[in-house]
């Protein structure tokens, strides 16, 4: 397993459970590693989920690519693909994206770009467990913007049974994540009252 050093500057984000870095030898890719004694549950569900839809030969737009596992002085992490704009610059997540551009953006805009997720989301049958402003980002380019999900799908909240449901039955993880949307669905909205 490749090892890398991880400096504090590169720091990217952080979530509840888990630091995002900046991978130190390729400026495309960020490397995960657990922050709470459980963020390794996360980087395991999310890693053994996004392998297994490659697996399944599904190559889903709006989801980022996942590599591997490697090894950090930080502890094991793994490497995916750093969400970014058109133009090279770093993507920001919807919660940054909505405060920066709340003057020019609709509620309507925000809600068809949730559709489109959801459209893709529902077509390759990906269980979107937790759809939420911190685990969706938002990249720009030519003909707008893409919301991307970096978190919150295969599962929440530690290892279950339903981890393997998801990946066992698409109408199960459809059904989690037509759930998930109308509760996001609404939520937009409120941002926007
Ligand atoms: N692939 C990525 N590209 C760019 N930034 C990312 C990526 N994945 C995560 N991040 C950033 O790191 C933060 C935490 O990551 P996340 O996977 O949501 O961790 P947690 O499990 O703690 O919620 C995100 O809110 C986002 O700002
Ligand atoms: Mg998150």
């Amino acid at each position: 397993m490749e090892y890398f050093y991880l400096e504090e500057r590169a720091l990217l984000a952080e979530g509840n459970k888990r630091f995002c870095f900046q991978h130190p030898d390729d400026s495309g890719k960020c490397i995960k590693v657990k922050k709470r004694k459980d963020g390794w549950e996360e980087n395991l569900i999310e890693w053994f989920y996004l392998k297994s839809l490659s697996f399944k030969k599904k190559e889903v737009p709006c989801l980022v690519k996942c590599y591997g596992w490697v090894s950090t002085n930080m502890g094991y992490g793994v490497v995916f693909d750093k969400v970014v704009d058109e133009d090279g610059s770093d993507s920001l997540v919807l919660k940054s994206f909505i405060k920066e551009e709340y003057e020019e953006l609709s509620c309507e805009t925000v809600l068809e770009m949730a559709e489109e997720l959801k459209k893709y989301c529902l077509k390759y049958s990906v269980a979107v467990t937790e759809p939420n402003e911190k685990n969706i980002m938002v990249r720009k380019d030519a003909s707008g913007c893409k919301l991307v999900l970096i978190d919150g799908v295969g599962g929440r909240e530690g290892l279950s049974i339903k981890n393997i449901l998801y990946i066992l039955f698409p109408f199960y993880a459809r059904r989690k994540t037509k759930k998930q949307f109308l509760r996001f669905e609404k939520k937009i909205k409120i941002w926007f009252n």
